[in-house]
């Protein structure tokens, strides 16, 4: 199906082909997929809709020209789900299994039955006009969602219409990334149902939760690494694991008793003690396992609530199968892990914005007051002006996986 391409691009396409099969983390594996099929039809931009209760949900989205602009960030995380029928481009595409090409999204014919919905370039200043919507279709005829990549660009970086080139190329990404996104949503889908049962919680609101403490917690690291001129292929291998092993930083829970974490009023001095274990018990979990996240995860549920100052728990345990009832001296500063120190500052700040059994959710002026006040005490100082300057990604994340 390939055979109108130079053997360069079919080489660097079986090259990406070999490299999804690697990835674990459906943002990332999105990510990727995207990102390889705008590459060969040299796109601005580009969204995963992923089929969800009978509709299309946006998954993923890039936009280069966005990304450029800070304030662009936070419209690449969206929360809107599209019906599938013949109104929009992507829902017409899902009914028909079939790729679409549109030369400009602004001139569409009068005789289609599908128009171009403008809110998201009216709200991010963006304007849309080449558009190639293609179906993600696994085995069986299956469709799981559509990739819709937008604004080929020519030499002088304007928009123009797609190939029938580009077609080939991003139908056939598509067609791969399908078996690897169904393969890696179940990934996601076990991790979720794990943490549910540890965390006693519903399901439902356990996923909002950790999918929050998991982005935020990319987001601040990325921010962090570009300050600190870490190379981009290192950023994405980060990202991939940072996500899960973020996400299970409390599986620890599971050994605690649920009347405990249950419990709405204070806790006393034991009960607290005992809620507290769940960081070494997290630890055990993903030691001597084999999975590329466990080293991370480890490290991450040990020391997530270690303080900058050295105030924290579980302090340096020598250890974490041999436990004690003596707090370890404080780990302090850069002797907590950098992702730990980074899932502190996400998990606290997604605790204070939350209602939970024991607490009510803190007004947004209350939560920012504490941060900044905690800045050098629980926190990194640093992490905590890398948090406020993503802030507005940040508020974009909590509305997309909002509990509501
Ligand atoms: P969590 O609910 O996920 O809270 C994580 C962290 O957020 C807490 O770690 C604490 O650093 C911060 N945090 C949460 N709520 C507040 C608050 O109202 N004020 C302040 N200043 N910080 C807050 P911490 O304290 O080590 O607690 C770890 C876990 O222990 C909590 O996870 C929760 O599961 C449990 N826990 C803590 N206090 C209570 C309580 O009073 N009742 C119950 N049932 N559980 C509690
Ligand atoms: C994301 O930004 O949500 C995922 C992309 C990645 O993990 O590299
Ligand atoms: C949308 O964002 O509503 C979908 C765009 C389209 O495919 O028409
Ligand atoms: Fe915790
Ligand atoms: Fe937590």
């Amino acid at each position: 199906m390939i055979s109108g391409l130079n053997k360069n691009k079919v080489a660097a396409i079986l090259e990406i082909t070999e490299d999804l099969n690697q990835i674990k983390d459906i943002d990332s594996l999105l990510d990727r997929v995207l990102l390889a099929a705008r590459r060969f039809s040299r796109s601005d931009a580009g969204s995963i809709y992923l089929l969800e209760n009978q509709k299309l949900r946006i998954n993923y989205v890039q936009n280069e020209t966005l990304i450029q602009k800070e304030s662009g960030k936070k419209y690449l995380y969206q929360n809107h789900a599209i019906d599938i029928n013949d109104k929009s481009m992507a829902g017409y595409v899902a009914m028909t299994k079939k790729p679409l090409i549109i030369a400009d999204a602004y001139k569409l014919d009068e005789s289609l039955p599908y128009g171009f919905n403008r809110s998201f370039d009216q709200h991010a200043s963006y304007h849309t006009r080449s558009v190639l919507t293609v179906p993600l279709i696994a085995s069986q005829n299956r469709l799981i969602g559509v990739m819709q990549i937008i604004n080929s660009l020519n030499d002088q970086k304007e928009a123009v219409p797609f190939r029938s080139e580009d077609e080939l190329v991003v139908a056939y990404f598509a067609n791969h990334a399908a078996g690897c996104i169904e393969k890696a949503k179940m990934t996601r889908e076990i991790i979720l149902r794990m943490i549910s049962i540890a965390e006693m919680r519903d399901p439902e609101e356990t996923g909002n939760h950790v999918n929050r403490v998991g982005a935020y917690s990319i987001e601040i690291y990325s921010k962090w690494a570009f300050n600190h001129n870490v190379n981009e292929a290192e950023i994405k291998k980060i990202r991939d694991v940072l996500r899960i092993a973020a996400m299970l930083h409390d599986v620890g829970k599971v050994a605690i008793s649920d009347t405990l974490l249950k419990k709405s009023g204070p806790l006393s001095n034991e009960e607290y003690f005992q809620i507290q274990r769940h960081a070494i018990l997290g630890a055990r979990l993903f030691k001597n396992s084999t999975s590329d996240w466990d080293d991370m995860a480890s490290e991450i549920a040990l020391n997530h609530h270690e303080k900058w100052d050295g105030s924290g728990y579980p302090g340096k345990v020598d250890d974490i199968f041999c436990e004690t009832r003596a707090p370890g001296l404080g780990k302090k500063g850069c002797e907590i892990p950098l992702f730990a120190r980074i899932v502190a500052l996400a998990d606290v700040y997604d605790a204070l914005t939350s209602q939970r059994i024991y607490k009510d959710c803190w007004p947004e002026e209350k939560v920012i007051r504490y941060l900044q006040e905690q800045k050098g005490k629980h926190f990194d100082p640093e992490l905590v002006d890398v948090f406020f300057s993503i802030y507005e990604v940040i508020r974009a994340i909590q509305n997309k996986y909002g509990d509501n």
